[in-house]
């Protein structure tokens, strides 16, 4: 039974239809971050099953960076900004990948030692491949993943199968 503001914070996320393009229905979840108790409470239900295992948050561009920067200073830690490429300065290692619509790379800095555990953080998770991309990017920095935490899953479109990942952490789902 989830509390009543994570349960107001779902009721926040938009089903916006054929955004960016036909047939993509599009998770909007500016309302929920509008909401102060319901911003709390997702942040805190993304970090729940992490507690202590991690050094710092990762966090994807764009909206990735939202829940993030919110959940690294929650939990007392750094944020990793993984983000397009062409947009860090000191790229140390990129990785190419496919999106529900079209495809991206994405790149990170190396500040932190070999065998940091990050804990990945991204909006929604579609079909897996941003943050397949991200893991196996961290990876070959050098770091160990300590989990993935989602706020939102789509179902149906494989995303959990093509991650592969045992520990990962969803909040909602549809
Ligand atoms: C969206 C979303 C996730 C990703 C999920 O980001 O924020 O990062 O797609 O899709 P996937 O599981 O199929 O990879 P997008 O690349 O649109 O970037 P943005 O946040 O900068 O808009």
């Amino acid at each position: 039974q989830p509390s009543a503001p994570l349960a107001r914070a779902e009721s926040l996320i938009l089903e916006i239809p054929d955004y960016p393009s036909p047939g993509i229905l599009f998770r909007d979840i500016t309302p929920l971050l509008a909401d102060g108790d319901a911003l709390r409470a997702t942040v805190d239900a993304l970090l729940a099953p992490f507690a202590g295992t991690f050094d710092v948050v990762a966090g994807l561009e764009a909206r990735g960076f939202l829940l993030a920067s919110a959940a690294a200073y929650a939990s007392g830690t750094g944020l990793m900004p993984i983000r397009k490429s062409g947009k860090l300065p000191r790229p140390a290692a990129a990785m190419a990948y496919a999106l529900e619509y079209g495809t991206a790379e994405i790149e990170a800095h190396a500040d932190f030692p070999a065998g940091t555990r990050v804990l990945v953080i991204d909006d929604v998770l579609a079909t897996g491949g941003t943050l397949a991309a991200a893991r196996e990017l961290l990876t070959g920095l050098g770091y160990a993943i300590a989990g993935t935490a989602v706020l939102f899953e789509i179902d149906g479109l494989g995303g959990r199968e093509a991650l592969g990942d045992p520990a990962l952490h969803t909040v909602f789902s549809s």
